[in-house]
């Protein structure tokens, strides 16, 4: 199975990290629009409109599957994409809020959502979590991690300090959905935060399960082929790659 992986930028890789990590892929094309990142600060009909045009990108490739590891686009596009796609496209919302259900987390019991700006007010997640039952839902925009993590900051008194700015008026959670393709590179920290009995949600090993139950993705591929492909500096995302998921995935 050949799936096409859409992201606003670089992020998206860390959904890539987990496709490869779990085998599932026999071959994944990859599309950031480094060009016109970020989209976590724009407004929904601009995020769908750069959605669609993804999907002429796609077109070039015989995929069988498209992925939107950016959580703006899963929030805001993906009705959009899919009237305009002849194959499945998956966002990571759905599976985020899927995964969460997995752990032993009582329906009323604190869950935090972080994400852009796009993210938290689309609504999405809240609303989601809300069909599901859970009651006490905290919804925060935390972009500041997203430049920070671009920026290769992983620890420090940078990212420290725009933790404690973010969540020191916050109870701590029973959960934390990481909604935002860059918030898993930076998991620790914001486990360790709240102390490391938080359950975190991670979109891509999320989207993992949910692909494995839905779709016929449970083929063990020795070796994910992986093609880079970014609107703008495509260098700059195939080293990062290279940093992210190791030298023998690129
Ligand atoms: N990929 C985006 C997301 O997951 C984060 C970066 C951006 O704002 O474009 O929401």
């Amino acid at each position: 199975m050949k799936a096409g992986v859409f992201d606003s930028g670089i992020g998206g890789l860390t959904v890539v990290k987990s496709l490869i990590r779990h085998k599932i892929f026999e071959e994944i094309v990859y599309f950031g629009d480094t060009a016109r990142v970020p989209y976590g600060i724009k407004d929904k009909n601009t995020i769908i409109r750069y959605s669609l045009e993804a999907l002429e990108f796609f077109k070039n490739f015989d995929i069988d599957i498209l992925i939107t590891a950016c959580n703006s686009v899963s929030a805001y596009a993906i009705p959009e994409l899919r009237e305009n796609a002849s194959y499945p496209v998956v966002g990571v919302i759905e599976p985020g809020v899927i995964a969460l259900e997995r752990y032993d987390i009582k329906k009323d019991e604190k869950i935090l959502i972080i994400g852009t700006k796009a993210t938290i007010s689309s609504g999405k997640y809240q609303r989601l979590l809300k069909e599901k039952g859970y009651k006490n839902i905290l919804a925060k925009p935390t972009g500041l991690f997203v430049p920070i993590v671009e920026e290769g900051i992983f620890e420090g008194a940078v990212l420290d300090s725009s933790i404690t700015h973010y969540f020191n008026d916050i109870e701590k959670p029973s959960a934390v959905i990481l909604g935002c393709t860059h918030f898993p590179l930076i998991a620790d920290k914001i486990g360790n935060y709240f102390d490391n009995n938080t359950f975190l949600i991670h979109s891509g090993e999320a989207i993992v399960e949910y692909l494995q139950e839905n779709f016929d993705c449970n083929g063990n591929f020795n070796e994910t082929k992986l093609s880079l492909f970014a609107s703008e500096n495509p260098d700059y995302l195939k080293n990062v790659a290279k940093k992210w998921l190791g030298k023998n995935c690129v």
